[in-house]
């Protein structure tokens, strides 16, 4: 199997299934998985809701761009980034330069179903988390079409499928 040359890097919503299907990406490549959430929250020993209430946004922010762009320099593997890291033009452009970026495009309807039981994602915490998922999935739409390559996803597909689909495209 062709070697990978250039980091892959999983962008879309919240529940759009970029760790699930990073992961199995990575394993069907043979390269390593890695996950900006996780290198964040690890780094930081809090969650990321934690993170937001005590240092804010703007500081999960920054520290999100940095983990991109130290990942990005490392050996290249499939990188797994949250909702709303390929909203910052600096961030699109690190990772258009050396890597290639997969938007996992799935509708409303089934982002919804996978996120509406989960209550840990900050941005979801409203009064109404349906009405603010779709605001910022329609805000976001511009950004995510961006991406080298779109990938769709639906509820019938499991994650080893769509896996396979991405690294057809
Ligand atoms: C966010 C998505 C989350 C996480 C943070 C902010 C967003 O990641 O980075 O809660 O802005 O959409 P997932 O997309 O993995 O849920």
């Amino acid at each position: 199997m062709a070697q990978l040359t250039k980091t892959v890097v999983m962008v879309g919503m919240m529940g759009a299934g970029k760790t699930a299907v990073g992961t199995a990406l990575a394993r069907l490549l043979g390269v390593e998985f890695r996950d900006s959430d996780e290198e964040i929250t690890r780094a930081a020993n809090r969650s990321i809701a934690e993170i937001f209430e005590r240092d804010g946004e703007a500081f999960f922010r920054a520290r999100e761009t940095e983990v991109i762009s130290r990942l990005l320099r490392g050996n290249p593997c499939v990188l797994s980034t949250g909702g709303g890291a390929f909203l910052s033009a600096a961030n699109r452009s690190l990772i258009h330069d050396v890597g290639v970026s997969v938007w996992l495009r799935a509708d409303l309807d089934l982002l919804w179903q996978r996120v509406r039981h989960k209550t840990t994602r900050p941005l979801l915490r409203t009064p109404n988390p349906r009405e603010t998922l779709r605001t910022l999935y329609e805000a976001r739409l511009p950004f995510y079409a961006e991406a080298d390559l779109a990938v769709d996803s639906a509820a019938d597909l499991s994650v080893d499928d769509m896996a396979l689909r991405v690294r057809e495209a």
